[in-house]
């Protein structure tokens, strides 16, 4: 497994067009001048930014990603868009799950579920959020309730799809609140989820999973936060907004 760290900006409703522009312009300004930056970076504007900033990134090493996506691949579901046409716009990745696509828009574990099976058949990469709530936090239930989701969300995912599937641990609490998760709690977490990954699998498909942490993570906590081992990089919001923050972040993650 390479050992570089996932870094994936999720800009949420956030940037128009020439914002989105701008921000693609700065990274890749950067990334000439520091040649090759040992992370995986992943930009995931919303759906209308995303053949402009595929334009742009185009011959570096930063990835597209979606967003969200429907779980079918074509016909009558106005405002809806499917999987080919993000692989159209030339997204690799799709965030799928998210905790506010839970709260907002009801989505279940089942619905993601459809949409992970449907996005690994039309050959995008899902990266499939999970996390606890504050209440099941406090009542100590991040176990049960990650299990839980993981199990329903990864239902009927074949080893040879689970190879394209990166999970992000975003616990609720900390999502937009700057109160990020300790290097330790996600550490625990992201093993309990490798034992998990290993029953449902096998120990090799546990080792080699992506298994990133999203929450509050900044310039400043980043690099504590990547250090342990098992966390495969970061899903970063608000601090993704920002190109100098942004870039931060990912320099944070190359740890030797
Ligand atoms: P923040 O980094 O703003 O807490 O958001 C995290 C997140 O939800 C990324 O998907």
């Amino acid at each position: 497994m390479a050992n570089n760290k996932l870094i994936v900006a999720n800009w949420k409703m956030n940037k128009g067009l020439v914002q989105s522009q701008q921000f693609a312009d700065e990274m890749k300004l950067y990334l000439e001048k520091h040649k090759v930056i040992e992370a995986d970076i992943v930009l995931c504007p919303p759906f209308t930014s995303l053949d402009a900033v595929n334009k742009k990134i185009t011959g570096t090493q930063i990835k597209l990603g979606a967003q969200n996506m429907y779980f079918e691949t074509i016909g009558a579901y106005t405002g809806e868009i499917s999987p080919g046409m993000l692989k159209s716009c030339g997204c690799e990745y799709v965030i799928l799950g998210h905790s506010e696509r839970r709260q907002y828009f009801n989505e279940t574990n089942a619905v993601v579920n459809k949409k992970v099976l449907i996005a690994l058949d039309e050959g995008l990469k899902p990266i499939v959020c999970i996390g606890e709530n504050l209440q099941e936090h406090e009542d100590k239930l991040t176990e049960s309730v990650i299990d839980e989701q993981i199990t329903a969300c990864l239902l009927h995912v074949s080893e040879e799809g689970i190879a394209n599937v990166t999970i992000a641990y975003e616990p609720v609490w900390a999502i937009g609140t700057g109160k990020n998760a300790t290097a330790h709690q996600a550490e625990s977490v992201h093993n309990f989820l490798r034992k998990k990954i290993k029953k449902m699998y096998n120990e090799e498909v546990s080792k080699n999973i992506k298994i990133i942490y999203g929450g509050s993570v900044t310039p400043e906590n980043a690099k504590e936060l990547f250090t342990p081992q098992t966390i495969n990089g970061g899903l970063i919001g608000g601090a993704s907004l920002e190109a100098e923050k942004f870039i931060k972040i990912i320099n944070a993650s190359n740890i030797k």
